[in-house]
């Protein structure tokens, strides 16, 4: 889909305007892979705009640049503030998709250069909709299973967001495309379910909610995390757990997370019918308890929601 441009780009510690946001093609990054990056959504809410989960991404993003040993010009301070400022200073008070990147830029050649080159940051934010399809969310999606598996354990940290991990999503989302599904599902190594191209994994069996652990090659994915807590605060059992791919055919629901799709209910797998083939009940209570987040429904007891003082980020930009 086309990036729907915005003014500002936050690049190294100031906004400059969106087309100059820019960098050599001899950065090391472009030919290497070293870069790792976020997706945040912020939301409009009853008290303003305000970024989800903020400073559990921010975090993310710095054990990303740690798993790499990427080093950090930036505190996490500043980047939640850079976050800020670009939905303060493009006006985005209707909610957007924040992306925060950090990346090896230009100064040396070769894959570990005796000095490390530059490390450059940017945050960029812009409106953005349903990433599979625009009525994915309520009507459910169709998906099948990759030839491609997932990224092994001890090869590229599937734990890491980093650029790289996405060569591995493009294989398995690119081969689902063109089989006419809306998205591909990786296996572990092992053969058991590991996760989407770009989003975590559920499915619920007999009451039970299950996604596969850690282990099995998954991002540590924040709505995974949030849907989690939210399905133990309503009395519904979590397993983490090694998960073998037929499970899935004989569940009865399944479902995506992720800030991209956030929370989409999977409607069959490799052309057979999950459940009913339509969002189950466990799926859509779970679809309100996450959208309640925003719309005022849930109460946010954990602090989740970083609203955006649109004058103070301003001033921030402004005096930086
Ligand atoms: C490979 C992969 N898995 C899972 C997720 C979901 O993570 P989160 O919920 O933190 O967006 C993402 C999205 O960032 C992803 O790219």
């Amino acid at each position: 889909m086309p990036i729907p441009a915005t003014q500002y780009i936050w690049f190294n510690g100031k906004l400059v305007h969106w087309e100059k946001a820019t960098v050599h093609v001899l950065s090391h990054a472009l030919h290497y892979g070293s870069s790792v990056f976020e997706g945040l959504r912020a939301y409009e809410t009853p008290r303003g705009v305000a970024i989800f989960r903020l400073q559990d991404h921010t975090r993310r993003l710095f054990d990303s640049a740690k798993i790499y040993r990427i080093n950090m010009p930036v505190t996490p301070e500043q980047v939640n503030d850079a976050c800020r400022q670009v939905i303060a200073a493009n006006g985005l008070t209707r909610g957007a998709y924040i992306r925060p990147v950090v990346f090896k830029g230009y100064g040396e050649i070769g894959v570990c250069p005796k000095n490390e080159p530059p490390t450059d940051v940017a945050v960029a934010a812009w409106e953005w909709g349903r990433y599979l399809g625009h009525d994915s969310e309520s009507a459910g999606v169709d998906v099948c299973i990759s030839s491609w598996n997932r990224v092994a354990p001890n090869t590229l940290p599937a734990l890491a967001k980093a650029a790289g991990n996405y060569l591995s999503s493009q294989l398995i989302g690119g081969e689902a495309k063109r089989l006419g599904f809306a998205e591909g599902i990786g296996l572990s190594i092992d053969g058991n379910l590991s996760e989407g191209s770009g989003e975590n994994l559920f499915l619920v069996k007999d009451g039970v909610l299950l996604t596969p652990a850690l282990a099995h090659s998954v991002l540590g994915g924040l709505t995974r995390d949030t849907v989690m807590r939210l399905a133990r605060e309503r009395g519904i059992e979590v397993r983490e757990c090694a998960i073998p791919r037929e499970l899935l055919y004989i569940a009865d629901e399944a479902f995506f997370t992720g800030t991209a799709v956030e929370l989409t209910p999977i409607n069959s797998v490799d052309r057979l019918t999950v459940g009913t083939g339509k969002p189950g009940p466990i799926t859509e209570s779970l679809q309100t308890a996450f959208y309640g987040l925003f719309n005022g429904d849930t109460p946010d007891k954990w602090g989740w929601l970083d609203y955006v003082d649109m004058a103070a980020a301003l001033r921030v930009a402004a005096s930086g």
